[in-house]
C-alpha cells in the first residue's frame, strides 16, 4: 500500500519535470524566433536560409517628413501608434483609432489617409507626411496652417492636425474649390466642437493663400 502511494508521486514528480522542460523549450524557441525576425533584414537568415514566406521585418525604415528613421514595429501596429509612441510625432492625434474621425490624418505620397488604419510596415518606401512636417525649415508656416491660425479656426483644435492634413491633400488636387467642393473633400474628418463653419472659414482662405504662392 505504501509502494502504490509512493509510485504516483515519482511519476509525477518526472511528469513535472518534463513539462517544464517542454515548457522551456517553447519559450526558447519563440525567443529565437522572435530575435531572428528583429535581427535579419534581408531575405536571409546568419545560416543561408531564405525568410519564412509572409515574414515580416521588424527593424525597417520609413521616410517621414523628409528623413529617414529606422524603427522597429511590430507585424500589427499601426502607423499612427508608430508616429505617436515610438517617432514622438504626437501632432498626430489618435480619437475613434477605428478609421472614424480623421484625427489621425497623414499624408501617404501626398494622399490623405487614416494612419490610425494602415500597418506601419506597409509603408516602406511611401514619402510619409505628418503635420510636423509642413512648416519650411525656418520656421515659415505652410498657408493651410497661416491660414488656421488668421482665421482661429478652431476652438479645442483637439482635431486640427487632422483637418489641416486633409486640407493640404484635397488642395493638391483641388486648389481652387468652392465651398461646398472643400466640404465634401474634407468631409471624412469629424469635430466634436461641431466648429464646421469656422473650419471652413480657414480653410478656404488656406485655398486662397496656396493659389497666390
Ligand atoms: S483616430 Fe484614425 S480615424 Fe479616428
Ligand atoms: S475644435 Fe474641438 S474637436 Fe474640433
Amino acid at each position: 500500500m505504501a509502494d502504490q502511494e509512493i509510485v504516483p508521486t515519482i511519476q509525477d514528480s518526472q511528469r513535472t519535470i518534463s513539462r517544464r522542460k517542454f515548457i522551456q523549450g517553447v519559450i526558447a524557441a519563440g525567443a529565437a524566433v522572435s530575435a531572428a525576425s528583429y535581427v535579419f533584414r534581408g531575405t536571409e537568415t546568419i545560416l543561408g536560409q531564405t525568410s519564412l514566406p509572409g515574414a515580416v521585418e521588424r527593424l525597417i525604415t520609413l521616410n517621414v517628413n523628409g528623413q529617414l528613421r529606422r524603427v522597429d514595429v511590430m507585424k500589427q501596429e499601426t502607423l499612427a501608434m508608430t508616429l505617436r509612441y515610438k517617432l514622438g510625432l504626437t501632432g498626430t492625434k489618435l480619437g475613434c483609432d477605428r478609421s472614424e474621425c480623421g484625427a489621425c490624418t497623414v499624408l501617404i505620397d501626398d494622399v490623405p489617409h487614416y494612419s490610425c488604419s494602415i500597418l506601419t510596415h506597409t509603408v516602406r518606401g511611401r514619402k510619409i507626411t505628418t503635420i510636423e512636417g509642413l512648416a519650411a525649415a525656418d520656421g515659415t508656416l505652410h498657408p493651410v496652417q497661416q491660414a488656421v491660425v488668421d482665421e482661429q479656426a478652431f476652438q479645442c483644435a483637439f482635431c486640427m492636425s487632422g483637418f489641416i492634413m486633409a486640407t493640404v491633400g484635397y488642395l493638391k488636387v483641388n486648389p481652387n474649390p468652392t465651398r461646398a467642393e472643400l466640404a465634401h473633400g474634407i468631409s471624412g474628418n469629424l469635430c466634436r466642437c461641431a466648429d464646421y463653419n469656422k473650419i471652413l472659414n480657414g480653410m478656404m482662405r488656406a485655398s486662397e493663400y496656396i493659389r497666390r504662392t
